[in-house]
């Protein structure tokens, strides 16, 4: 069983959204655990505090260290496990596909949630966090992000997806966005009268031109909206 722990301020946010669907049906199922640590239950002295002013000044609070420590200290070692420490935050690697995969392989994530201003540098340093975002924004907490990353990649685990073929032809897989997707109705007439087809190549029959016609689709909708990505593709063909 994949074993997900989370360190947070906010329990009470798990397991939100992954308790929905797909991943729902895997939490259900055992395919996944997720257990919670409150960070509050490790709070100093006898105000039970977690956090503090930053040194140096500036605006919000800080988490301290001692209180990330004593937390982490209160899992359960488990031997021989696959481990990963993750701390979410706008300032660590971005996110990828790639990097999904990767921890959809190990038996353990334990993921620590800020919120506030950040988390005192020494207990990322001293305690082997490694710090991911989930995009170049900010959110107010990483457990929404926390949440973005599970949801990723518990859908990689094997018996996770209902159609697991439907993974090899997904955006990222190749650097290239997916094809759109069309069904029924054939026609479709919208409110304003308006009729609108399908691709009539997708309802040809003939599936290499329908493969041909997806991959110009991806290319056409990659080079416009990722021209980022594009490149990274050419450059990986070269
Ligand atoms: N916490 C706040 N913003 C975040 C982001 N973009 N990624 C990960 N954690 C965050």
């Amino acid at each position: 069983m994949f074993n997900v722990i989370i360190l947070t301020a906010y329990p009470e946010m798990f397991p939100g959204s992954l308790k929905y669907s797909l991943i729902g049906k895997a939490l259900n199922e055992k395919i996944f655990k997720i257990e919670t640590i409150n960070l509050h239950d490790f709070g100093i002295d006898n105000r039970k505090s977690i956090d503090d002013e930053p040194f140096g000044g500036g605006p919000g609070m800080i988490l301290r260290p001692d209180v990330v420590e004593k937390a982490l200290l209160s899992i359960a070692i488990k031997q021989n496990l696959n481990s990963a420490k993750i701390y979410l935050t706008p300032s660590g690697a971005l996110l990828s596909q790639g990097k999904l995969g990767i921890l959809s392989k190990l038996d353990e994530i334990i993921i620590l949630c800020g919120r506030f201003e950040g988390v005192d540098q020494r207990a990322i340093d001293i305690l082997g966090f490694e710090e991911i975002s989930i995009g170049d924004y900010v959110l107010a907490g990483g457990e929404i992000a926390a949440q973005v990353l599970l949801e990723g990649c518990i859908r990689l685990i094997p018996g996770v997806l209902g159609h697991p073929e439907s993974l090899l032809e997904e955006s990222f897989s190749d650097n290239l966005l997916e094809y759109p997707h069309y069904t029924r109705p054939n026609v479709w007439e919208d409110s304003l009268g308006k009729k609108h087809d399908v691709p009539e190549v997708l309802t040809s029959g003939h599936h290499g031109n329908i493969k041909k016609w997806r991959l110009n689709k991806s290319v056409e909708k990659t080079k416009k909206i990722r021209p980022d990505l594009y490149i990274k593709k050419e450059q990986k063909q070269d």
